[in-house]
């Protein structure tokens, strides 16, 4: 066991500068997660966990202030190995699924697998990922149209898995469900984390943070462990 926590925001502010103002999303944020935690951020609408989560998930830079995963200062890093971290080392769950329409839900698992490797899947990995999810040959030949919202969401984990990333970034992932599906989508994330992933999960329902080990509050950008 190391000290090193796996992701580290330091001192980091967010601020939106719109021609009616400032907007101070991110209030002077420090906050350690160490591997293998399972987080819950909750928040009342507007407080900053979606920014937050984009800080996390270098989908955005802070205004001020720092952002360390394994140890390494992601704005000292390339363009192109924040790109190799994303991809690599995070897995992105959101509310609204984000799947791509034209792509049946093999391909979009796949998706990512192409893109790191540059090549069509010969592993069998993306294969095996959705039927850990529960989708047979044919379900998986489906698009995200013609698969209920519960479906599509287990498409996504699926997705968000296939390379095999230590972080899971969840942004209200049962938001679009009704509580039963939600539930189940939360009995995987528990598996997961279960096998090691850490997991950050954004969500308004306080029955879905009681899954977690631990859980912060945000209110007005600034953060404060419950
Ligand atoms: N791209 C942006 N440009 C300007 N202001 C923004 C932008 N994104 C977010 N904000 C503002 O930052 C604040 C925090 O927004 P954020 O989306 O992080 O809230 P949230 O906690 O995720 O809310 P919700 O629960 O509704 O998803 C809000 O005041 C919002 O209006
Ligand atoms: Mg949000």
């Amino acid at each position: 066991m190391t000290d090193i926590p796996l992701i580290r925001l330091d001192d980091v502010s967010k601020v939106y500068h719109l021609e009616s103002g400032d907007v101070t999303a991110l209030d002077h944020v420090s906050l350690d997660i160490r591997e293998n935690d399972f987080v819950a951020i909750m928040g009342p609408s507007g407080s900053g966990k979606s920014t937050l989560m984009n800080q996390l998930g270098i989908l955005d830079v802070p205004t001020t202030g720092s952002l360390l995963i394994d140890n390494r200062d992601v704005a000292a890093m390339s363009t192109l190995e924040r790109t190799h971290m994303r991809r690599d080392v995070i897995g992105y769950i959101f509310q609204k699924f984000f799947l791509i329409p034209l792509l049946s839900a093999y391909e979009n698992v796949e998706y990512p697998l192409i893109l790191k490797h540059k090549q069509r899947d010969t592993t069998g990995r993306a294969r095996e990922i959705l039927q850990a999810m529960g989708f047979d040959e044919k379900l998986a030949a489906h698009r995200p149209s013609q698969l209920s919202g519960g479906q599509q969401q287990r498409v996504a984990i699926a997705r968000a898995l296939v390379n095999d990333p230590k972080i899971l970034l969840c942004d209200e992932p049962t938001g679009n469900l009704d509580r039963k599906t939600g539930l189940q989508i939360m009995d995987i994330l528990v598996g997961l984390h279960g096998k090691g992933k850490t997991v950050i999960l954004v969500t308004h329902d306080p029955k879905i943070a009681e899954y977690a080990k631990r859980t912060v509050v945000i209110e007005d950008g600034r953060v404060q462990e419950a």
